[in-house]
């Protein structure tokens, strides 16, 4: 039991580095105490000179949606705790793999991909005959996952810079699309869910992986944990319905959303 306590106390505060560490980046970039982001001082620099009309229409980063305080974007720079060693046994992301139950040809998206854990993993699923979109707002991030898919010779990921609010994605393309520890990052949920469902195939759904906010035995900061019931509450509000869950994983709830037929935009609770 000591024993236990005493590795449950170790991976939280190797968590707890990790993310502060992210953070004293952030603070280093000039974002401290503003709603901003690492992700979003990366965009806004790796837009300089090109024109997207779309982003400067946004309204201020949200900072709190739904009862819920958005988290701050992981940095590039905590990149390396992705791919740690521990991860496997941690989070048994093979057994959540097999619960996406993708099959070959299809095209699946990795929503905030990072440096590409999963997209690694989601490719080898799909084959050849099918793609991976790869999708994060820190070119960083791309470059980080390029080098990877490289050393692996992986060809059927396609890397794409999405916008704060907008994955830059085509309609109704998209069979499969995963989030993994992302979706509490957003700054503009509802306007992303929205861009997301449009890029959904009529049967297309949505994998959510989060850390599960219910169970105090899960190391992670609360910030970057949602419970069950806020995740329905925000998705039910935007136009889907729970289709079907996974409920054996160690740390995380695996929810899977498909588009409700029945819900019409104007439904929408909030802004
Ligand atoms: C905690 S990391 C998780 C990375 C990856 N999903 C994994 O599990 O290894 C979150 C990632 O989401 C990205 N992200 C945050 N907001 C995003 C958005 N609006 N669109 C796309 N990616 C976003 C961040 O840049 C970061 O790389």
């Amino acid at each position: 039991m000591v024993r236990v306590v005493r590795v449950i106390v170790a991976v939280s505060l190797t968590i707890a580095a990790c993310w502060s560490a992210a953070s004293a980046s952030l603070a280093q970039s000039g974002d401290s105490g503003s709603s901003k982001t690492a992700g979003e001082t990366d965009q806004q620099k790796s837009s300089q000179g090109q024109e997207d009309t779309t982003e400067e229409k946004l309204p201020p980063a949200r900072r709190r949606y739904m009862g819920r305080t958005i988290a701050q974007t992981m940095s590039h720079r905590g990149a390396g705790w992705l791919i740690r060693d521990s991860r496997d046994q941690e989070e048994r992301p093979r057994e959540a793999l097999r619960a996406l139950q993708l099959k070959p040809g299809m095209t699946v998206c990795d929503m905030g991909c990072g440096n590409g854990f999963w997209t690694l993993l989601m490719s080898e699923k799909v084959g050849d005959d099918g793609k991976v979109l790869a999708v994060d707002i820190q070119p960083e991030m791309l470059s980080l996952l390029r080098a990877r898919c490289k050393e692996a010779k992986v060809t059927n990921v396609k890397p794409v810079l999405g916008g704060l609010a907008d994955p830059h994605l085509d309609d109704e393309s998209v069979d499969l699309l995963l989030m993994v520890d992302v979706y509490h990052e957003f700054s503009y949920p509802k306007i992303m869910l929205q861009n997301i469902r449009k890029a959904l195939k009529d049967d297309g759904v949505i994998a959510l992986l989060e850390y599960r906010a219910e169970d105090p035995r899960v190391p992670i900061l609360p910030l970057h944990k949602m419970s069950r019931k806020q995740i329905l509450r925000e998705y039910e509000a935007n136009g889907y319905k729970l289709v079907r869950q996974y409920t054996k994983l160690p740390w995380q709830h695996l929810m899977f959303f498909g588009k409700d037929p029945d819900w019409k935009p104007e439904d929408a609770k909030q802004p």
